[in-house]
Formats: structure tokens, sequence, C-alpha cells
């Protein structure tokens, strides 16, 4: 019997501007990656229009985030970088999962009772639907890995609900085909077509706040620019949006259980970890006891050493389309191979006929 092969799979959607967040909670972590294992990355324009649905400038917000991918230092020769919409089988598997998934377990996700607000009635089906979406991207790789901030973990547990169901509903076929790999859930092993994904959440950086309310998290549709640091924001710009961070009057702790109750405090501690590469533990052991008239020039400086950087090479890689455009096409096609093949097997052990 087979077991998955370690894969790793992510997806950012092409809205707006990157923000620190992002590339703390899960950029960062995709870069790092890399070395352990197999990883495709993917700019998710098809999710980006559940929200929205006429964009003006589509196409260069999914260049975008292309060029931050690679300007942080992800190597679209080893690994694989792409759009979405190029790989149509993600939309495939998502019509079959929209019929795996119960609408029961759609309306329990929070992300979409906050974007769909009191008007649900009139929120996109597409909105609904996103998690089953996000599932597809993940499992027409059969991917075993996810790299995300907090704010994605409840999507991934449905990502896995999905696999299970679809495990289970069709464990005969599977099986009859020889089609099942055996996994370890848990304590059990068990036999399934699709793996039960692992969510890559955590360290100092998961859930970056708002620089301006630390109860909020940093958000690209937060009306004030100054709440969070763009990944295009110049050095000057870092600068002064860590300096008007909201702080309170005391010093740092010494210990990290004194940064409980203090959400602005830990977010910038948080921040420092994330950008140094160290634990909140470790920033304290250094500041513990220090002013943040002393700690924020730090951290201001820290973050313009390891942000402006990625900035420059965006710029640089934004300006030449034809490259981004060219890593796309050649990402699309090795990604379309791969995701034709779980297709493949998918349409057989459901029962749709193909040549
Ligand atoms: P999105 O821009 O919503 O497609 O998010 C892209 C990735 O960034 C996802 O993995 C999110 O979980 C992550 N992310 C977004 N906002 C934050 C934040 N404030 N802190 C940590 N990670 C975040
Ligand atoms: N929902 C994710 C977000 O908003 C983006 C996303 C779509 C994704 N498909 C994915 C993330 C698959 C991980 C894996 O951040």
């Amino acid at each position: 019997m087979s077991s998955f092969k370690p894969l790793v799979f992510s997806g950012v959607q092409p809205t707006g501007n990157l923000h620190l967040g992002n590339y703390l909670g899960a950029i960062k972590k995709f870069v790092a990656l890399q070395d352990q294992s197999d990883c495709i990355y993917c700019v998710v324009d098809l999710h980006s229009l559940t929200a929205q649905l006429v964009h003006d400038d589509l196409e260069d917000q999914t260049r975008q985030i292309t060029a931050a991918f690679l300007a942080s230092g992800i190597d679209p020769m080893k690994h694989i970088v792409f759009n979405q919409s190029r790989v149509m089988q993600h939309a495939e598997l998502a019509w079959i999962f929209n019929c795996v998934a119960r609408i029961g377990w759609m309306n329990r996700m929070t992300q979409f009772k906050d974007k769909a607000g009191k008007d649900r009635e009139n929120a996109s089906l597409g909105l609904l639907a996103y998690p089953s979406l996000m599932a597809a991207d993940i499992l027409v790789y059969r991917a075993t890995h996810v790299p995300v901030g907090e704010d994605q973990k409840q999507h991934l547990e449905l990502t896995r609900d999905i696999a299970q169901k679809f495990n289970n509903d069709f464990s005969g076929r599977i099986a009859a085909r020889g089609l099942g790999v055996e996994m370890q859930v848990g304590e059990e092993t068990v036999q399934g077509y699709f793996p039960i994904t692992e969510p890559v959440i955590g360290g100092p950086a998961a859930r970056i706040m708002s620089l301006r309310d630390g109860s909020k998290k940093m958000s690209k549709s937060d009306p004030s620019d100054l709440s969070r640091i763009n990944l295009t924001d110049d050095a000057d710009t870092i600068s002064k949006k860590i300096k008007k961070a909201k702080t309170d009057p005391d010093a740092l702790p010494s210990e990290v259980k004194g940064l409980e109750s203090r959400p602005e405090a830990d977010n910038l501690v948080g921040i420092y970890a994330g950008l140094a590469d160290m634990t909140a533990e470790q920033v304290l052991a250094e500041f513990g006891g220090r002013q943040f008239s002393v700690f924020k020039p730090a951290l201001a400086d820290l973050a313009v050493e390891k942000l402006a950087p990625v900035a420059g090479e965006m710029r640089r890689i934004m300006a030449d389309t034809t490259y981004v455009d060219g890593v796309l096409r050649d990402g699309g096609e090795r990604a379309g191979a791969l995701a034709e093949a779980t297709m493949r097997d998918v349409r057989s052990i459901i029962g749709l006929l193909q040549d």
C-alpha cells in the first residue's frame, strides 16, 4: 500500500495590496517550505470573483502577487507558481465538492458570515461555495500540507471534512479501482483517495493585527492605510507607520505572559519575532524592560531591512510582464498535468464517462 508524498499547496487572492500579515503569515512560510518539499503556489483569481465580480485590473493584481512570490524567494523552476483559472480542473473538482459538502457546513463559516454581512440572501453563491473551491485547489494535487495564516484554519478543517466524506462515500469504488492510499489520521490508519490535509499555521506571526487597533487583524480592506504595512511601501513609509503604531504607556515585559491583555505590544513583539526569525521569548530577552521609544525604532529598522529589498525586487519583476506571464504559463502547464491525472481518477471513481 502506497502513502502520500509530502506536497505543499497554498493560495493568495489577487485583491488589493499585499501587507505584512500576508508576508509573515503566509509568504515567508511558503519560502521556508521550499527546501523540505515540493511546493505549488497559486494566485487564486477565481476566488477573487466571489466578493467582487468586476475588477478593473485583475490581470495586474495577479501579476503583482506573482511578483511578490518571486521577489520573496520562491523558485518557479524547482516548484510551481501559476494562476488558478488556467487549470480548469480546479473548477471541475469544486463542482464535485459542491455536491459532497453540505449547505450547513458552508453556512457555519465565519469568513462567509463576516463577508456576507447582514444581507446574506444577496451574497454571491460563489461566496458561500468559496471553501469548496479552496478544498478543490488543495485536493486536486492531493497536497498534504497547507501553510496559511490563522484566519484560514476553519476553511482547512472544512477541506478535511470534504476529503473524509468523499473517501467514505466512495470507499467501495476507490478500493475496487485500487486507488486507496493508506494514511495516518490521529491514532488511526485509514484508507482513502484524498489525503486529510495538515494545516501549517503557527509561530509568532500567524495572526498579525492592525497597527491602529490590536483587536483587529491587519487587512487589505481596512480603510486606514496606517493600519498596515504594504509590501510596496518605501522605507520612509514603513518607519513612519511603525512609529505611529498604537501602543500603551508601559515598558515591554520580560516574560511572554506579561503581553497578555496588551494586544498592541503583543502584536509588535510578534512582528519583530516574525521578521527576525526569533521567538517572542527571545525578543523579550533582548527588549524586556525597554520603552517603546527604544523598541519602535529598532523594529522600524528591522522592517525596512527585511521588507525594502522585497519591495524593490517586486518592482523590478513587475516591470517585466513577459517574464511574469511566462512563469504563470509554464507553472500552469505543469500544474495542469498533475491536476488532470487526479481528475481522471476522480471521474472514474464517480462514474463519469471519459475516454
Ligand atoms: P488573502 O490575502 O486573504 O488571500 O490571504 C493570503 C494569506 O495571508 C492567507 O494565508 C492568510 O491566512 C494570510 N493572512 C492574511 N491576513 C493575515 C494577518 N493579518 N496575519 C497573518 N496572516 C494573514
Ligand atoms: N482562502 C485563502 C485566503 O483568503 C486563499 C486560498 C484559496 C487558499 N485557495 C487556497 C489558501 C488553498 C490555501 C490553500 O487567504
